[in-house]
């Protein structure tokens, strides 16, 4: 059993999951590992793995920093809306979707009406996520990430967002110290622990 310790995050209040549980969703702000564990995570379980950015950006064929040039940032808001509330309507999935999502009240009631829903917040302190995200930068390129170079703005964000992703979540996992590793296996322990029935077959260790 990886037992997480004590954990300086503020407290989900998410209740219960509605029913078997049919998805897990990550959530929590830019660099908080959402697609990484949630590969691990998915390649463990037997599930697919949905990352929200990536799959808007295929089915379109244009990249966020095109769709966000194309349709403002409204406009791809509610794009992502779109997608959002399709994408929990999807079985054995891990979802991981942007940070912003969280943002919009329409996408938070979307999440809190998903039956069948077990959401994990990612947390860090907001230090960490932002040297998280420079390295990423350096190492990998690529990802579209607006809010990284302007400081004072995405404190805010972290600020307001960090409440909201615990807001709507089941559990909330500090992944400061911890590899993607860890965290994925922890986070199938707790699914574990409520009824999985279709994925107990397919789980490989
Ligand atoms: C954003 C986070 C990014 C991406 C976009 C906006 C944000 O996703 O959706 O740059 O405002 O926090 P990640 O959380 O996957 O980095």
């Amino acid at each position: 059993m990886v037992d997480f310790p004590e954990d300086p995050s503020p407290a989900p209040s998410f209740i219960a999951v509605d029913g078997e549980i049919q998805r897990i969703v990550l959530t929590g702000f830019m660099g908080a590992g959402k697609s990484t564990v949630g590969r691990l995570l998915a390649d463990r379980v037997g599930w697919d793995f949905l990352d929200l950015d990536s799959y808007i950006e295929t089915v379109t064929n244009k990249n966020a920093r095109e769709l966000f040039d194309a349709l403002g940032e409204t406009g791809f808001r509610q794009l992502e809306t779109d997608f959002w509330a399709s994408a929990l309507k999807r079985s054995q999935a891990i979802i991981a979707p942007g940070g912003a999502v969280i943002d919009k009240p329409a996408n938070q009631s979307i999440l809190a009406n998903s039956a069948g829903s077990f959401v994990v917040f990612l947390d860090a302190l907001f230090p960490t996520l932002i040297d998280r995200c420079l390295r990423q930068e350096r190492e990998q390129g690529a990802t579209y990430r607006p809010l990284l170079y302007k400081t004072e703005l995405a404190r805010t964000r972290y600020i307001e967002r960090r409440v909201l992703y615990a807001n709507h979540a089941h559990r909330v996992v500090n992944v400061a110290d911890k590899s993607p590793e860890v965290i994925a296996q922890g986070i199938w322990q707790m699914v574990s622990t409520f009824s999985v029935r279709s994925v107990n077959e397919t789980y490989r260790r």
